[in-house]
């Protein structure tokens, strides 16, 4: 209700001016709220007072699919697959010619909650049902409509030496001229703190796997690696857990090959190639070498140790593998 959000955005500008902040990876400041980094103005979005007000004033429907990730843990590739199968039936007769995954980002088709969706900023959604939206918003975070209402949630992680190689070329990539670019002994250790947007990367997992245990039914939990390594597989484990699985009469069309191949990184990079998604982030950036086990050309052994070590630690007990 309205005191309870007022309430709550009173003390968001409290906390901007008193809690504990540090420089963020690309233009921003970072700030901790419920023990997890969060920006507050970038790219021409206040996410952190769009997260709070969310948590107050946001109704999920129960049709409604939420695609959550950490950044850099697979998100693009995640938007395109879920819009592709969920849209099938719309595009079925132009899948290769006239498709908005071979026009628009995908990021234009699957607006985040926090921004885009918050914003009321212009994308590709075309009234589509049901509702798929993105967020990267921790657990604890998230509106409790959501956690309410029943809905299906897909959760994607990624090793996490991968995010933070990804995270920091991306923020190089997008960082003001006027601040240098940051070097990845540098990354390596805000990573290794928990800083990033949204992280600490380990907390964030860790919560969203939790609740996939206790609601089976309604959290779906995939990894990047799984995957790129049985990517068939996984997209017709995901139609079926989105409630529109392939019949056999569209497998046998090759309609699942023809969505793999639809949101394949080489399809979609090449697509990506040229614009903006938004002001001063252009498309490309969001495709860069879509493979697992970059970390290896980019980590000394000793940082490789030391993010092991934490999440052996942070995953103790989980059946988490990358
Ligand atoms: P790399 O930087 O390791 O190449 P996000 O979408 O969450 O921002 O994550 C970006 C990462 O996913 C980047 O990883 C990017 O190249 C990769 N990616 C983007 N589209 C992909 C796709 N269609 N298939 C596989 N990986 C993809």
């Amino acid at each position: 209700n309205t005191t309870n959000l007022n309430l709550a955005l009173d003390r968001y500008k409290d906390m901007l001016t008193t809690c504990p902040k540090d420089k963020g990876w690309v233009n921003e400041d970072l700030y901790i709220y419920k023990g997890f980094w969060h920006f507050n103005f970038l790219w021409g979005v206040f996410s952190l007072e769009a997260m709070m007000t969310l948590q107050h004033t946001f109704q999920a429907q129960p049709t409604d699919i939420y695609l959550i990730t950490l950044p850099k843990s697979g998100t693009t590739w995640i938007k395109a697959l879920a819009y592709a199968i969920v849209n099938r039936e719309r595009y079925k007769n132009n899948t290769l010619s006239s498709h908005p995954l071979l026009t628009y980002n995908p990021h234009k088709c699957v607006p985040f909650l926090e921004t885009e969706f918050f914003g009321k900023t212009s994308v590709y959604t075309d009234g589509c049902l049901p509702r798929l939206l993105a967020t990267h918003i921790p657990y604890s975070s998230l509106p409790q409509s959501i956690l309410d209402s029943g809905c299906r949630i897909v959760y994607m992680c990624r090793n996490p030496k991968d995010v933070l190689v990804s995270l920091f070329h991306f923020s190089n990539k997008l960082r003001d001229k006027s601040r240098c670019r940051m070097a990845f002994d540098e990354a390596f250790e805000m990573f290794r703190k928990g800083v990033m947007p949204y992280g600490p990367y380990w907390d964030h997992v860790k919560a969203y796997y939790n609740f996939s245990l206790e609601h089976p039914n309604n959290i779906l939990f995939l990894t990047y690696e799984d995957m790129k390594e049985n990517t068939v597989n996984k997209v017709k484990l995901l139609a079926e857990f989105l409630g529109c699985a392939f019949t056999k009469e569209e497998e046998a069309r090759g309609v699942v090959d023809e969505i793999v191949r639809l949101c394949s990184f080489e399809n979609l990079s090449e697509v990506n190639k040229h614009g903006d998604f938004r002001e001063g982030v252009p498309n490309d950036v969001f495709f860069r070498e879509g493979k697992v086990g970059d970390w290896r050309s980019h980590l000394t052994d000793e940082m490789t140790k030391v993010l092991n070590q934490i999440t052996t630690e942070k995953f103790h007990g989980l059946d988490i593998s990358f």
